[in-house]
């Protein structure tokens, strides 16, 4: 920890790999270390939820500022109730329909919950993650797993190994490497601790989709609260930040895009443009990556393409504007964060 040594990565291709892997991770997680694990959305750096000094050293690993609370991973419905102190119907409702996967409820925290995990806050966010190596290693454990985005705070979150060991291969001793995260972007966030649900962070799992399991509207957060502990410290705009210039925006064509580049792109920067309708041909081409429109596989490659800008030193990021459809709220929010970085 805190050394210059590499951290050690593990594949987990064939079924040997997968259970070393697994007992590497069990192994040095009981001894409160802390390890980067992937998740069907983005690698966490996890840590035994129940060790207030292993959660320590995410917080110092990371740089996170100690008014962010982490969410806690289970592999089970009984693990996640001996992490809240209530579990309403509204829990039960969105677990059922929507666990394990990309979502995270947030309830009254139980006092086997470290205040360190909560940022001394009353409630702990809970989730259940889909993800065979993420679920087998807590399984393993036999207790819960904090776990925060494994970047350093305030930068990209990876969905590979290469991106974590970019970001904290010389502050951790071990990532497990499960292959590029299916989702791509972090959990759906709920608040379920008042009378109302209430939308702390937008995901691909969307609002739709959560009142239809919910049975009743749920409520979305206009902007953060900036005192104290944070409501979602996720909202706060200097969040998911490349190191380049990030600008949304629309071209009707080559020339319209042509004009925007010549205006924003100071000399000597180097600009990359991400694409997914209007795509470029001629010289802008080369500047060009091209996305997908569906926004599940937009949403798989985004960060991805992000973190490349940063490899690259890319020094503006023309991201065309993405459609307004619920189904893209999480990977708006991203990219409008990502932007105001
Ligand atoms: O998909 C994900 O959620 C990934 C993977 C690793 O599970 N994790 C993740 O963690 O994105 P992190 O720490 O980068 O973002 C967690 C968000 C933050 O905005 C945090 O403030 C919020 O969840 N959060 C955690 N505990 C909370 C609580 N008790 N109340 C309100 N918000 C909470
Ligand atoms: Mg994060």
């Amino acid at each position: 920890m805190g050394s210059n040594a590499l951290a050690e990565i593990l594949a987990a291709v064939t079924p040997e790999q997968f259970a070393s892997a697994v007992t590497r991770a069990a192994d040095l997680l009981r001894a409160g270390e802390v390890v980067a694990l992937p998740t069907e959305t983005v690698y966490g750096l996890a840590a035994n939820a129940l060790d207030a000094l292993a959660v320590s050293r995410i917080y110092e690993a990371k740089g996170r500022p100690a008014n962010n609370p982490i969410i806690v991973h289970v592999a089970d419905l009984a693990m996640a109730q001996s992490c809240v102190a209530a579990w309403p119907p509204a829990a039960a409702r969105l677990a059922q329909a929507l666990w394990p996967g990309p979502l995270t409820l947030v309830l009254p925290r139980s006092p086997a919950i470290p205040d360190i995990v909560a940022a001394g806050g009353p409630t702990v966010a809970v989730r259940w993650p889909r993800h065979p190596l993420m679920e087998a290693v807590i399984r393993k454990c036999g207790f819960p797993l904090a776990a925060p985005s494994a970047n350093p705070s305030g930068r990209t979150s990876p969905t590979t190994a290469r991106h974590v060991l970019q970001g904290l291969g010389q502050r951790i001793p071990l990532v497990i490497d499960g292959g590029p995260t299916p989702v791509g972007i972090e959990s759906t966030v709920v608040d379920l601790s008042g009378v109302t649900p209430i939308l702390l962070r937008p995901g691909m799992i969307h609002s739709a989709e959560l009142e239809a399991s919910l049975g009743m509207p749920i409520k979305r957060l206009a902007t953060a609260a900036t005192e104290g502990t944070l409501r979602s410290p996720g909202l706060l705009s200097k969040h998911y930040a490349p190191k380049a210039r990030l600008i949304l925006c629309g071209w009707r064509d080559e020339g319209d895009l042509d004009r925007l580049v010549k205006e924003l792109v100071p000399a000597g920067v180097r600009c990359r443009i991400l694409a997914h309708t209007a795509i470029p041909s001629g010289e802008l081409a080369s500047l060009t990556r091209l996305l997908s429109l569906d926004p599940h596989q937009f949403a798989q490659r985004i960060f991805a393409e992000l973190h490349d800008c940063d490899t690259d030193n890319i020094g503006i990021i023309l991201v065309e504007e993405i459609p307004s459809g619920s189904a893209w709220d999480g990977i708006r929010d991203r990219l409008q964060r990502a932007a105001h970085g």
